[in-house]
């Protein structure tokens, strides 16, 4: 099957002066995994990331982004062309109100920020997909992680959601190694590993492959 497969990875920045941003740290390992191993399936691989330090996968367009709104407007841009989005990206749930223009002086004083909610990219997208397109969204969760994650599967509306704990020292975030619950809309369930993020990316590339052609049937 020849398919087109639209990947975010990543985090991203969230400024509130030219030089200061809230983040997360998420590395993008798992969605750059995931985009050599879609390529070495054959498909077609947009790759939107955040500011990572990672080489580029041989064969795949890099996007690079760094605000929500920045990855927000590019996967908008991508969308219409892909038959499979993977949002691996640990996009910014918040961002400053005001991003001031000039650097903040340091006074000795507290500095309080305000924080508005960033539109989700996924429910966005979810509610105006077309018939037989394929969305998969990751939750990183520190605690009920398979409850919390089922959820967001049902709140989004989306196909499938791979769910990993970044809790404690051995948390996701950054890891060689990681552990997936995959759960479907229509009651799919399986674990993955733990197992290196490069043989966990195959694996869910190949679960979505097997979904893709059954359903094509
Ligand atoms: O709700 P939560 O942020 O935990 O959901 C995680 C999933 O939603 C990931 O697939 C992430 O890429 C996506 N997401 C999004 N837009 C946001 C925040 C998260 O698409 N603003």
């Amino acid at each position: 099957m020849s398919l087109r497969c639209l990947i975010t990875a990543g985090p991203t920045r969230e400024f509130f002066d030219p030089v200061r941003f809230v983040s997360n740290p998420s590395t993008g390992k798992m969605g750059f995994a995931l985009a050599t191993a879609a390529r070495q399936a054959g498909w077609t691989v947009d790759l939107v990331a955040g500011p990572v330090a990672l080489p580029e996968p041989a064969g795949v367009v890099l996007y690079p982004v760094v605000t929500a709104d920045e990855m927000s407007r590019q996967v908008d841009a991508l969308f219409g062309a892909c038959d499979i989005l993977i949002m691996t990206a640990a996009v910014s749930d918040w961002r400053p109100k005001v991003r001031h223009p000039e650097k903040l002086k340091k006074q000795g004083q507290a500095l309080t920020v305000e924080f508005e909610p960033v539109p989700d990219i996924l429910t966005t997208l979810a509610a105006q997909r077309r018939p037989g397109q394929l969305l998969v969204g990751f939750a990183a969760e520190t605690e009920d992680v398979e409850a919390n994650a089922r959820a967001k599967l049902v709140q989004k509306k989306i196909d499938f959601i791979a769910a990993n704990s970044v809790a404690g020292p051995d948390g996701a975030f950054g890891a060689e190694t990681n552990r997936l619950i995959v759960l479907g809309a229509d009651g799919f369930r399986q674990v993955m590993g733990p197992a290196t993020k490069t043989v966990l990316a195959q694996q869910l590339i190949a679960l979505l492959l097997q979904h893709l052609t059954v359903h094509a049937r």
